[in-house]
C-alpha cells in the first residue's frame, strides 16, 4: 500500500474541485484494508470519486481504492459469477464482459466510477440496474474487525439506494463484488429505452448483439452528458422525484406538459431534468459552474469551482424548484 502525504484531490474526483488531503492511503488488497482498518475507519473512502461533491478545502485522511482484480470464479451452462475487486474502474469491466461474451450489464456502459461504487447507489441506466445482475459483495465491517459477505437482498437495493447510505454509512468498506452474467445464447438485451430504439433502426439494426447494444448506450450518452474529463461533473446531480399522483393530477391543470412514469396506482416519478429546464436553468452558469447545456440534471465545473460554488446553484435549483412545483429535490451525489 501506498501512502502519500499532503496531496490535491483534484485528479480524484470528477467534479474536479481542488481540495487537499493531509494523508493519501491508496489500497491494493483486502489485507491492506484489514491492516488498515483503524485508519480507514477515520477516513472518506473514494472509488473513481465520480458521485462525490468536495465541499470542504482540507480533508484528513482519505482513501482511494485500487483494488482491481477481475475473474469467472463459477460458471454454469447459461451463466457465470464473476468476482470483482471494488476498485476497478466499472467501464473496462463492462468492456472485459462484451469481450468474453458476458451479457448482463452492456446497458450500464460509460457509467463512470468504480464497481465497489456501483452498490452504494445501485447505478442503473437505459431500463437496466445493478440489482439484476448482483449476487453479493464482501464488505469488510470496521465494528466486527472482519469481512463479512452479504447477498443481493442484505444490501436491500433501491432506486439510487443501498443499506450503505443508510444503517451502514461509514461502518465498513466493500472488497470484492459478484456479479451473475450471461453465456452467449442466453443473453436478454434490453432496449425498451426509447433513445436506444431509435439509434439501433438510424444503423438497421433489429436483433442487437451485446456488444451492439453498449455501444448504443455509449452513443447515447456521449450526446447527453459531458465527458467529466473535459468539464467537470458527477452525472446527475438529483434524483427523480417520485410524487403522490393527487399532485401530479394538480400539476398536470397547469403544465400540461409534465412528463412522469408510474410507479404504482399511488405515486409517480417526474424527470427532475424537466423541472429543472423548466425553471429555466438548462445551461445557465452561475461563476465557475452551471447547469449542463444538453441535460439540465448535470451540475457542471467549467473550471476553477468550488464545492461552495456547487452548493449555491444546488440551493437556487432547489428553490426554484420547490416555488414552482412545490417539490423537494433531493441531491443523488454524495455531499462530502
Ligand atoms: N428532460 C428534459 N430536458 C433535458 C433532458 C431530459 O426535460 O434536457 C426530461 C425529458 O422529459 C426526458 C426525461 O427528462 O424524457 C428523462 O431524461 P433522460 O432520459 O436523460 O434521463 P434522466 O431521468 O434525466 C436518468 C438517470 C441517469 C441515466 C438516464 C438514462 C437519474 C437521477 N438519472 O436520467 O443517470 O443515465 O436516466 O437511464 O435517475 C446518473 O445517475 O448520474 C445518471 C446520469
Amino acid at each position: 500500500m501506498m501512502i502519500q502525504q499532503g496531496i490535491s484531490l483534484q485528479e480524484y474526483n470528477t467534479f474536479g474541485i481542488d481540495a487537499q488531503c493531509n494523508t493519501a492511503l491508496f489500497i491494493e488488497s483486502k489485507d491492506d484494508v484489514h491492516n488498515h482498518r483503524h485508519a480507514l475507519s477515520k477516513a472518506i473512502i473514494l472509488g473513481g470519486g465520480s458521485n462525490i461533491l468536495l465541499t470542504k478545502s482540507q480533508y484528513d485522511i482519505v482513501a482511494i481504492n485500487q483494488i482491481s482484480h477481475i475473474e469467472i470464479c463459477k460458471e454454469n451452462r447459461e451463466d457465470v459469477i464473476v468476482s470483482i475487486g471494488s476498485g476497478k474502474n466499472w467501464h473496462e469491466t463492462v468492456l472485459w464482459a462484451i469481450d468474453h461474451h458476458l451479457g448482463g450489464i452492456e446497458n450500464l456502459s460509460l457509467i463512470p466510477g468504480t464497481v465497489g461504487a456501483g452498490p452504494i447507489q445501485n447505478i442503473g441506466a437505459y431500463g437496466c440496474e445493478l440489482k439484476d445482475v448482483l449476487v453479493g459483495l464482501d464488505f469488510y465491517d470496521f465494528d466486527l474487525q472482519a469481512w463479512r459477505y452479504m447477498s443481493v437482498s442484505d444490501c436491500h437495493l433501491g432506486y439510487r439506494d443501498s443499506i450503505f447510505k443508510h444503517e451502514l454509512k461509514n461502518k465498513g468498506f466493500i472488497g470484492t463484488v459478484y456479479l451473475r452474467l450471461t453465456k452467449e445464447g442466453y443473453h436478454q438485451v434490453n432496449t425498451q429505452y426509447s433513445a436506444l430504439q431509435s439509434y439501433l433502426s438510424e444503423k438497421n439494426i433489429d436483433i442487437p448483439n451485446i456488444e451492439e447494444v453498449s455501444n448504443a448506450v455509449i452513443a447515447v450518452r456521449q450526446s447527453k452528458l459531458p465527458n467529466w474529463k473535459e468539464l467537470g461533473n458527477a452525472g446527475s446531480f438529483f434524483k427523480n422525484p417520485v410524487i403522490h399522483c393527487h399532485q401530479l393530477q394538480h400539476l398536470q391543470e397547469d403544465y400540461p406538459k409534465i412528463p412522469s412514469y408510474p410507479i404504482d396506482t399511488q405515486t409517480a416519478k417526474v424527470p427532475a431534468a424537466w423541472l429543472i429546464q423548466e425553471c429555466g436553468f438548462k445551461g445557465v452558469k452561475r461563476g465557475a459552474v452551471g447547469c449542463y447545456k444538453y441535460q439540465p440534471l448535470v451540475i457542471v465545473n467549467h473550471g476553477g469551482g468550488s464545492g461552495e460554488d456547487v452548493i449555491n446553484l444546488k440551493n437556487e435549483i432547489q428553490i426554484a424548484v420547490y416555488d414552482r412545483f412545490q417539490i423537494q429535490l433531493q441531491p443523488e451525489v454524495t455531499i462530502l
